[in-house]
C-alpha cells in the first residue's frame, strides 16, 4: 500500500494519536503506522495521572467524555514519611486546578476511536519501519505489512514511536546530544482487587524505599514499590509483596492498606533521558521518542501532549501562511518545557526514594526537603503547580 499524505506519523501512542487529532482539527491529513495490534495498545497498562492541561486538551478535542464520566478528579495528593501523612492541597494551592486519575489505555481507546472516526488510517501490525529523505521536502516512511512492502510519502514525519522506535536514530548522531541518567532502582507495579486505601494518591518515603498508592476504580487498585531494577516479578509471591507494602507503610495514624488478590505485576526501569535536538529536516520527534522521565512525577504522557500541541501549531502555520519560524524553533521551545518536567520528575524521585550506599547527609537532606514541602506554603505551591502541570505554551512559547 502506498499512501500520499501531509503528515506521516510513526507510533499510535498518546503522542501520535493526539498529533493526528490536532492536525485534523486544522484540516491537515495524516496516516499513522503502528507496530502493535489495536488490542495490544488498548490493553497495555501504563500511566494513570493526567495533568490539568492534558485534561483540558482532551476535552477541547472532543475526546474527554468518557474520562469525565469514568475518571476520578483528585484535588490533592498525600506525602507520607516518618509515620505520618501530609496533604498537599493541589486545588487550593493552584487556584482551582486538579489532576485526573484515568488509565492511559482508556485514553488510547478514546483517541483511537476519534482518529478512526475522522477517517484517518492507522496501519496496525506493521514491521520494518524505516525513514528516508528526512532532510528533503518529500520524506518517506517504508514498512512491511503481512509480508508486503508499503510506503507513506508525506511532507512531514511525526516521530512518535516511543523510546525504542527508529525515529530518533534517523537524526544524524553528530546532530544529537543525548542526556541520560539511569537510576539504581525500578518500580514494582501491581494491580489488585481491593477497595481504595485512600481518597487521594499517597507518595510514601520510608527507610525500606518508596511506595506509591494509586487507584483505578472503586474495586481495582494500582500500587508501586521501589525495587531492584534487575529483580524478577516471579521472586515476589503475593504474601511477600503485601509484607513489603505493610513494612514500608507502617505509620502512627492507625491506618492500614487495603489488600486483595494481585492480578498483574511488572517492573519498570527508571531513567531521565533527553535528546537534543528533537528535529532534523522534515522529521519532528514528540513524546518518549525524544525524552523519558522516571515515573514519580507522573509526567511522561503529559510531556508528550505538550510536544504535539506545539508541533501541530507549527505545521498548521506552515500550511496556512507558509510560515517556517515555528517549525524551525520547535525543538528549542518544546525542550524547554521538557527540561522543566524532567527536573520535577528527578526532584520527586530524589525526594522520595532511598538509594543503597548513600551517605547520611543525603538521607537527612531528603527528610529536610520533605519537611519543607509539607510545612512551607511556598514550597508546597511549587510542588503543586508542577504536579498539576505547567501551561503547554504560555510560559514557553
Ligand atoms: P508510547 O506510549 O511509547 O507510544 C509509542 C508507540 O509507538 C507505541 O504504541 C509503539 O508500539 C509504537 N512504535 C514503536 N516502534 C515503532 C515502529 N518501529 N513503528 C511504528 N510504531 C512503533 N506518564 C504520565 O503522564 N502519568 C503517569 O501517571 C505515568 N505513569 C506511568 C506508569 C508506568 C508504569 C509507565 C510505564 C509509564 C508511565 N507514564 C506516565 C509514562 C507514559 O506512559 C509515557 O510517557 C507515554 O506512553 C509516552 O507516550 P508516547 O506516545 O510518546 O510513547
Ligand atoms: C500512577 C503512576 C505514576 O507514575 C504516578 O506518579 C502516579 C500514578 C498510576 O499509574 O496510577
Amino acid at each position: 500500500m502506498t499512501y500520499k499524505t501531509q503528515v506521516g506519523i510513526i507510533g499510535a501512542g498518546p503522542a501520535g494519536l493526539l498529533l493526528s487529532l490536532l492536525l485534523h482539527r486544522q484540516g491537515i491529513e495524516s496516516v499513522i503506522l503502528e507496530v502493535q495490534s489495536r488490542d495490544a495498545i488498548e490493553g497495555t497498562i501504563k500511566a494513570g495521572v493526567l495533568e490539568h492541561p492534558t485534561v483540558e486538551l482532551l476535552k477541547e478535542l472532543g475526546v474527554g467524555e468518557r474520562m469525565m464520566k469514568e475518571g476520578f478528579e483528585h484535588h490533592g495528593i498525600e506525602l507520607a514519611f516518618g509515620g505520618k501523612r501530609h496533604r498537599i492541597d493541589l486545588h487550593e494551592l493552584t487556584g482551582g486546578k486538579s489532576i485526573m486519575v484515568y488509565p492511559q489505555h482508556e485514553v488510547i481507546k478514546d483517541l483511537v476511536g476519534a482518529v478512526l472516526a475522522n477517517g484517518t488510517t492507522i496501519e496496525f501490525g506493521v514491521t520494518e519501519v524505516s525513514l528516508h529523505d528526512v532532510d528533503g521536502t518529500q520524506p518517506t516512511i517504508r514498512y512491511k505489512k503481512d509480508g508486503a512492502a508499503g510506503e507513506v510519502r508525506c511532507d512531514f514525519i511525526g516521530g512518535c514511536d516511543g523510546f525504542h522506535g527508529p525515529s530518533r536514530q534517523a537524526i544524524p548522531a553528530a546532530k544529537r546530544v543525548e542526556h541520560l541518567k539511569v537510576y539504581p532502582c525500578g518500580w514494582f507495579g501491581i494491580l489488585c482487587e481491593a477497595p481504595p486505601s485512600s481518597d487521594e494518591l499517597i507518595y510514601a518515603q520510608s527507610d525500606r524505599g518508596f511506595v506509591l498508592v494509586s487507584t483505578r476504580t472503586p474495586t481495582i487498585q494500582r500500587m508501586y514499590f521501589q525495587c531492584d531494577p534487575t529483580d524478577n516479578v516471579n521472586n515476589w509471591s503475593e504474601e511477600r509483596i503485601w509484607a513489603e507494602f505493610r513494612a514500608r507503610m507502617a505509620n502512627d495514624d492507625g491506618w492500614t492498606l487495603q489488600e486483595g488478590p494481585i492480578f498483574q505485576k511488572g517492573i519498570i526501569a527508571m531513567r531521565s533521558f533527553i535528546c537534543e535536538t528533537m528535529q532534523h529536516g522534515r522529521l519532528f520527534l514528540a513524546g518518549d521518542s525524544a525524552h523519558i522521565v522516571p515515573p514519580t512525577g507522573a509526567k511522561g504522557l503529559n510531556l508528550a501532549a505538550g510536544d504535539v500541541v506545539l508541533l501541530s501549531k507549527a505545521i498548521a502555520g506552515f500550511y496556512r501562511h507558509n510560515a517556517q519560524a515555528a517549525l524551525d524553533s520547535y525543538s528549542t521551545r518544546a525542550v524547554q518545557r521538557v527540561w522543566r518536567g524532567e527536573h520535577f520528575s528527578w526532584f520527586m524521585t530524589s525526594m522520595l526514594h532511598d538509594f543503597e550506599g548513600e551517605d547520611t547527609i543525603t538521607r537527612r537532606f531528603r527528610r529536610a526537603q520533605l519537611d519543607y514541602v509539607v510545612n512551607s506554603r511556598a514550597a508546597a505551591t511549587s510542588l503543586a503547580e508542577n504536579y498539576v502541570g505547567l501551561p503547554f505554551e504560555d510560559m514557553y512559547a
